[in-house]
C-alpha cells in the first residue's frame, strides 16, 4: 500500500458513471485495470441530477470496496467541478440505443451534450488531459467535442473502437479455436457503427514455436474472413442488445481501460490496435474527421501505422464508413442548430 502511494494520484474522469458502463468500468479503475496496479487514483464522477441519488450509491460501493489504489472520489451533478485538474476523461454520459434503432439515432440527444461539455473540459481539464468519448454515435460526440474545444489539442480527443477490435479478435480466437492472446494486429477502419470495417488481412497467428502466421494462411475457409466475420463484428452490439435488452455494459468497460492502458502506457512491441483518432488524411480518409485507424502507442501519443497495403475490397468498405462518418458530421451540425 505504501509503495503504491509512492506515484502521484491520477484524476480519472467517468461521466454517465451511474449508468450501466459506469458500474462496471469504475472498479475497474480503480483496481488498476486502466492505468496499472501501482497508479493511485482519484475518480470523478459525473451523472445528471435524475440519477444523483444512484451516483452516491456507487460512490458508497467505492467506499465499501476498500480499494487500496483508490486515493478520493469526487461524485457530483456539476461539470465544471467533476472536469476539475482530470488528467483522464472518459466520456460515457449519454443514452443508449435500444433495439432496432441505429447508434446515430441516439445522435440528437447525445451530440448536444458533447458541445456543452466540451467547454467544461476546456477550461477545467489538466492541460495535458486524454479524452476518450465511449457514447454514440462514439466518433460524431468525439468530433463535436474537438470543434467545440479548439484549445485542448487534437491528438488528446479519441473514441473507442477498441471493443470492435476486441470482439473481431474473439472471433478469430473462437473459429480458430486458439486462445484470444495468439492472435493480434487486426483493424477497425472508420466508424463505431454497422458500416465500420474489420479488417483481418494483416492479422496473424502465433503458433506454438513463437512464429507469426497470416490468419488468411491459417483459416480453412477464407471466404468467411470477406463475409460472416465482417457482419458479425458489425452487428455484435445489436446481438447483445437483442440478447440483454440492454446495451454491452461489462465489454464496453474492460475495451475502456484497454484503450486508455495502451494510450498510456504504451501497446506491445510488434502488435498494434485500433483507436478512433483524428483524421490526418492517412490512407486516403478525408482530413478531421474522427476515424479509427490500426494504431501504436508509445510515451502516451498514439501514431497511425503507415504503409499498410490496402486492396480493392477494403478500399471500398474504408471509403464508405468514411463517407458515413461525414454524413454524421453534416447531421451532427444540423442537430445542434
Ligand atoms: P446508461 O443509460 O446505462 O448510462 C448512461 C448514463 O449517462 C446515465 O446514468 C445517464 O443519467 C447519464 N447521463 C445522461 N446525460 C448525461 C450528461 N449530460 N452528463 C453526464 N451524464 C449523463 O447507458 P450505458 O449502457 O452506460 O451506455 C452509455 C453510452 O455508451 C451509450 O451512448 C451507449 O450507446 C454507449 N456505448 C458505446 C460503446 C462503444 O463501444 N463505443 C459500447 C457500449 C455502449
Ligand atoms: C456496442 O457496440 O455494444 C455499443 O455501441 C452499444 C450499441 O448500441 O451497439
Amino acid at each position: 500500500l505504501f509503495d503504491s502511494m509512492a506515484k502521484d494520484p491520477v484524476r480519472v474522469l467517468v461521466t454517465g458513471a451511474a449508468g450501466q458502463i459506469g458500474y462496471a468500468l469504475v472498479p475497474m479503475i480503480a483496481r488498476g485495470a486502466m492505468l496499472g496496479p501501482d497508479q493511485p487514483i482519484i475518480l470523478h464522477m459525473l451523472d445528471i441530477e435524475p440519477a444523483a441519488e444512484a451516483l452516491n450509491g456507487v460512490r458508497m460501493e467505492l467506499v465499501d470496496a476498500a480499494f487500496p489504489l483508490l486515493g478520493d472520489v469526487v461524485a457530483t451533478t456539476d461539470v465544471t467541478v467533476a472536469c476539475k485538474s482530470v488528467n483522464v476523461a472518459v466520456m460515457v454520459g449519454g443514452f443508449p440505443r435500444k433495439e432496432g434503432m441505429e447508434r446515430k439515432d441516439v445522435m440528437s440527444k447525445n451530440v448536444s451534450i458533447y458541445k456543452a461539455q466540451a467547454s467544461a473540459l476546456e477550461k477545467q481539464a489538466a492541460p495535458d488531459c486524454k479524452v476518450l468519448v465511449v457514447a454514440n454515435p462514439a466518433n460524431t460526440n468525439a468530433l463535436i467535442l474537438k470543434e467545440f474545444a479548439p484549445s485542448i489539442p487534437e491528438k488528446n480527443i479519441t473514441c473507442l473502437t477498441r471493443l470492435d477490435h476486441n470482439r473481431a479478435l474473439g472471433q478469430l480466437s473462437e473459429r480458430l479455436k486458439i486462445h484470444v492472446g495468439e492472435v493480434k494486429n487486426v483493424i477497425i477502419w472508420g466508424n463505431h457503427s454497422s458500416t465500420q470495417y474489420p479488417d483481418a488481412n494483416h492479422a496473424t497467428v502465433t503458433t506454438a514455436n513463437g512464429e507469426e502466421k497470416p490468419v488468411r494462411s491459417v483459416v480453412a475457409d477464407e471466404n468467411w474472413l470477406n463475409t460472416e466475420f465482417i457482419t458479425t463484428v458489425q452487428q455484435r452490439g445489436a446481438a447483445i442488445i437483442k440478447a440483454r435488452k440492454l446495451s454491452s455494459a461489462l465489454s464496453a468497460a474492460s475495451a475502456a481501460c484497454d484503450h486508455i492502458r495502451d494510450w498510456v502506457l504504451g501497446t506491445p512491441k510488434g502488435t498494434w490496435v485500433s483507436m478512433g483518432v483524428h483524421s490526418d488524411g492517412s490512407y486516403g480518409i478525408q482530413a478531421g474527421i474522427i476515424y479509427s485507424y490500426p494504431v501504436t502507442c508509445d510515451k502516451g501519443q498514439w501514431s497511425i501505422v503507415q504503409g499498410l497495403k490496402v486492396d480493392d475490397f477494403s478500399r471500398e468498405k474504408m471509403d464508405a464508413t468514411a463517407k458515413e462518418l461525414v454524413e454524421e458530421k453534416t447531421l451532427a451540425y444540423s442537430c445542434l442548430n
